[in-house]
């Protein structure tokens, strides 16, 4: 019945867990739900006073423009400026999307043909290897290991790959490992990709949730950067807007275009009055991000100690909202989510679940209050106890 791309697709791993999850809320268990990276705080009321203005008027009603509102990819490239140093021209080279799932989901179409290899990390956000895989290409993992401080090994890619490869992916903050890079990184990529001409993707979400002093850079801000390649990032973490499905993809003119074509014949662009919000989010007060941040650094000292004291190997995040943490031996990264459910009503996200390279840790979100992290360190030393 389905298509060979979409059987081509992973297979879902998580249904038997999923099912416990269920079967535990039926059971009326107090779950904690670290599994999924989704804030648990609101978006911040300037932004939803804008978007309840913005809805009660019908010019906004209509179809939205394709490539994203004037004054949205102004406020993009004001933002860009401001943030990172990084000029855009707002008519050529930024667009709005319906979240950035969507834009990395679509770009491969834009440039792939069948068989054509596209470097992936793994693990990593699923949706950079699924993209790839429904444009007809093939993805090519490149591990992201600890003693690497999980970054790509760029120079283990073959020459054959290098030559067949179209796509390079990266994303720092990074999604699961929380691992950050320097611009040196950035370098470097743009080294490898003009060697190998090939396109860079880099997916900056978790530009805005950073620690210790540490701040994101971004790719488009190294020489030659925008020559090879473009930059994803996201209203979703910042703002805590992932329920209203608005990103942006900014950078090479001709890469931005490109994915522009695809969109606009599958997609009719955002609601303006939520690029009405999303402008009001870029341009107007940021203290929301800075207590975003606090929040989650409370959190993340909290897990971390919990978690040291109990002997797991996690490391410090500087950036994101995720604990990467080692699971105990014994178990494989499935059967530890399984059993931290089943026993203490915890829910993490198995590391498998990114890619291969995943297995052997799990990923915490920092996306319960601190009251409910503490007593999810209690549970595990509860069962430590046992
Ligand atoms: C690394 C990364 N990129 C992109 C996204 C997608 O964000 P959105 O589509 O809400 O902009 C996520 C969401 O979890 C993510 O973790």
């Amino acid at each position: 019945m389905y298509s060979d791309k979409l059987n081509l697709l992973p297979p879902y791993l998580f249904a038997s867990l999923d099912e416990l999850k269920r079967d535990k809320i039926k059971q009326g268990v107090d779950v904690i739900n670290l599994g999924v990276g989704d804030p648990d705080l609101p978006t911040p009321p300037h932004i939803i006073d804008t978007l309840c203005k913005a809805a009660r008027d019908p010019k906004n009603h209509k179809y939205p423009s394709y490539n994203g509102m004037p004054e949205f990819r102004e406020a993009v490239a004001r933002w860009y400026k401001n943030r990172f140093g990084v000029s855009l021209d707002m008519d050529k080279e930024v667009i709005a999307l319906i979240g950035s799932k969507e834009g990395i989901a679509h770009l491969p179409l834009a440039f792939l043909n069948k068989d054509d290899l596209a470097l992936v990390p793994d693990p990593a956000y699923t949706v950079y290897r699924i993209g790839v895989i429904l444009a007809g290409g093939i993805p090519i993992p490149m591990p992201l290991l600890k003693e690497n401080d999980f970054k790509p090994d760029l120079s283990k890619i073959d020459k054959k790959t290098r030559k067949y490869s179209k796509i390079l992916f990266i994303s720092y903050p990074n999604n699961p490992t929380s691992a950050t890079v320097d611009e040196s990184f950035y370098k470097e990529v743009v080294d490898f990709a003009m060697d190998n001409d090939l396109i860079v993707c880099s997916d900056n979400a978790y530009s805005e949730i950073y620690f210790d002093g540490y701040k994101p850079p971004s790719f488009l801000d190294v020489k030659n950067a925008k020559n090879v390649g473009v930059e994803f990032n996201s209203l979703s973490k910042t703002y805590n807007m992932t329920g209203w499905r608005i990103g942006y993809l900014v950078g090479n003119e001709d890469i931005v275009q490109g994915l522009g074509k695809v969109k606009t014949n599958v997609d009719s662009g955002v609601f303006n009055a939520v690029q009405i919000a999303a402008t009001e989010a870029l341009l107007g007060d940021q203290s929301c991000v800075e207590d975003n941040r606090k929040v989650y650094n409370e959190r993340r000292d909290v897990l971390l100690k919990g978690l040291n004291n109990l002997g797991f190997d996690a490391m410090k995040p500087l950036a994101t909202f995720y604990v990467w943490a080692k699971i105990p031996d014994g178990y494989d990264s499935l059967s530890f989510s399984k059993f931290l459910l089943d026993n203490a009503g915890i829910v993490v996200t198995p590391g498998v679940g990114f890619g291969e390279y995943g297995e052997g840790y799990i990923r915490f979100a920092l996306t319960e209050k601190v009251e409910r992290i503490e007593e999810c360190i209690n549970r595990i030393s509860r069962l430590k106890n046992r």
